[in-house]
């Protein structure tokens, strides 16, 4: 059964960290919507004064973040010890589990521009407090799928055979980076009950077989235009879809990029707060209780 759309939505700009400007694809006000995930951050500016305030120094606690870089550089580090640069291609993810202290600062890049996206996937009850990590994938460490007009760089899950580098998220999502050529389609099988969005990267697309029935709600988007365009949905747009088997996505006169993201939802209660996500509003309390008396921090990594 394909899975047909209930809901395109369009980014909305926010300002995070010390000032990033960025445009917020879902987050709080969607829970429990997108359920596994969290909040899903498209970051990209060509005016690096709207980047390079960045994301100091900051707590994580119950949640997991993946972070893929399509332009640009971002520098981290983290309260494990860890350094490093993720630059185009390039996944990083981190287990923020018990807690983790860390910063994300983009660095100018030499043409200005700065682009890539932040997944927050939640943790269920029984991994919040696990011992935070973190990896880096590098950009040649992503495998590429080719079938007919499709080309798909398989970050987490797996497609025809072939196992993304990103493997143990708790929650075992999957995220694609599907681009379909012009005049050509991509069905993707994808598990039933679990959710399953896409972002448009760039280009336009149809997401299901509907050309002309509007049952499904648009948000923060000139509906005339959507009509117009004959469904055709276009960058930093969110589709969120129903139930089903498989989703299609066709494409006219021009090619499409799209994230194609899915996971089971934990159906948990969510308390969250900034950059901590719990339970309850008590676990809550009692994580910016230990970050102000400087106990947040359970494990620091093997020495
Ligand atoms: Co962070």
């Amino acid at each position: 059964m394909l899975r047909r759309i209930t809901r395109v939505s369009k980014s909305q700009p926010t300002i995070e960290g010390a000032g990033v400007h960025l445009k917020r694809a879902f987050g709080f006000r969607e829970v429990p919507q997108l359920d596994p995930f969290l909040l899903l951050d498209d970051f990209k500016s060509d005016n690096p004064a709207e980047y390079l305030p960045g994301f100091p120094w900051h707590p994580h606690r119950g949640i997991e973040t993946i972070t893929y870089v399509l332009h640009g550089e971002i520098e981290h580090g983290d309260s494990l010890g860890n350094r490093g640069t993720i630059g185009p291609g390039d996944v990083q993810w981190m287990t923020a589990g018990s807690g983790i202290i860390h910063q994300e600062m983009p660095k100018q890049s030499a043409d200005g521009l700065l682009w890539g996206f932040q997944l927050w996937a939640n943790l269920p009850a029984s991994h919040k407090m696990m011992d935070p990590r973190y990896r880096e994938v590098h950009s040649e460490q992503i495998p590429v799928v080719r079938r007919n007009s499709a080309t798909i760089r398989v970050i987490c899950g797996e497609v025809d055979g072939v196992k993304g580098p990103v493997r143990d998220i708790v929650i075992d999502p999957e995220y694609l980076d599907i681009t379909i050529a012009a005049h050509a389609e991509y069905r993707r099988a994808v598990k039933r009950g679990h959710t399953v969005f896409a972002y448009v990267v760039d280009g336009a697309g149809c997401f299901d077989d509907r050309r002309d029935a509007y049952s499904f709600e648009v948000l923060g988007m000139n509906y005339f235009d959507f009509e117009q365009r004959n469904c055709l949905i276009g960058p930093q747009s969110l589709v969120q879809f129903g139930d089903g088997d498989e989703v299609l996505v066709t494409t006219e006169e021009a090619p499409v990029r799209y994230l194609l993201i899915s996971g089971k939802p934990i159906r948990e209660p969510v308390a969250w707060y900034g950059p901590i996500v719990m339970n309850t509003p008590e676990e809550l309390r009692q994580a910016f209780e230990e970050y102000r008396a400087g106990t947040f921090v359970k494990y620091k990594g093997r020495r």
